[in-house]
């Protein structure tokens, strides 16, 4: 957080572990290359939870306690489909069959915004993890490599944007664990 800004661009993301960041960086590139558009860097692959946009940083402790209430045990995603929206010449990969545990997850955190008082949009939850920005040349969606992902890393994040494109910063970070470990 600056401490000159009284405002931050927050949002709750799962982040992939090494082996599935891996295949998507390469998947990123390679699809960049064939639609001519920028690769997302490595360290900024994730799939996003909750978007809370231009938030006022006094609620950053808010929304801290509201990731630390949830305990949900790690579950598994596959990512077995392109997306490709044209609107923000982006391509993004997203999940063929629904994912009970994410959509949950989603739930909840959502459910903790809406005790604490945390604005937020209710609107239809599209897992994706946006591969590739700026497109130039279309790229229809179809099947992809399936990448198989552990969820369990996630984070409260803050987006920056500089000359290098957005820059990602944890404020809060959780593991999903089992029953046992809670
Ligand atoms: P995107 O990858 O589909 O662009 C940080 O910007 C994260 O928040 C990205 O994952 C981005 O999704 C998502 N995001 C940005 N604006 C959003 C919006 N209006 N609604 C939902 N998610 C948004």
């Amino acid at each position: 957080m600056s401490g000159t800004s009284s405002s931050a661009r927050l949002f709750f993301a799962l982040w992939p572990p090494e082996a599935a960041r891996k295949q998507l960086a390469r998947l990123a590139r390679e699809i960049a290359d064939q639609c001519l558009g920028r690769p997302v860097r490595p360290e900024n692959l994730h799939l996003t939870l909750a978007f809370l946009g231009e938030t006022d940083c006094s609620m950053i402790p808010v929304l801290r306690e509201a990731g630390s209430a949830i305990h949900r045990a790690p579950f598994d995603l596959l990512l077995d489909k392109l997306y490709y929206w044209g609107r923000g010449n982006l391509v993004a990969a997203g999940i063929s069959q629904d994912c009970n545990e994410l959509g949950a997850l989603v739930q909840e955190l959502r459910n903790q915004f809406t005790a604490a008082g945390v604005r937020h949009d209710a609107v239809k939850f599209v897992p994706h993890v946006t591969l590739v920005r700026n497109t130039k040349r279309d790229y229809p969606p179809e099947i992809m490599p399936p990448v198989a992902w552990t969820a369990a890393h996630w984070s409260l994040v803050q987006s920056r944007l500089s000359q290098r494109g957005s820059v990602y910063q944890s404020l809060a970070d959780w593991t999903l664990a089992p029953p046992d470990n809670q």
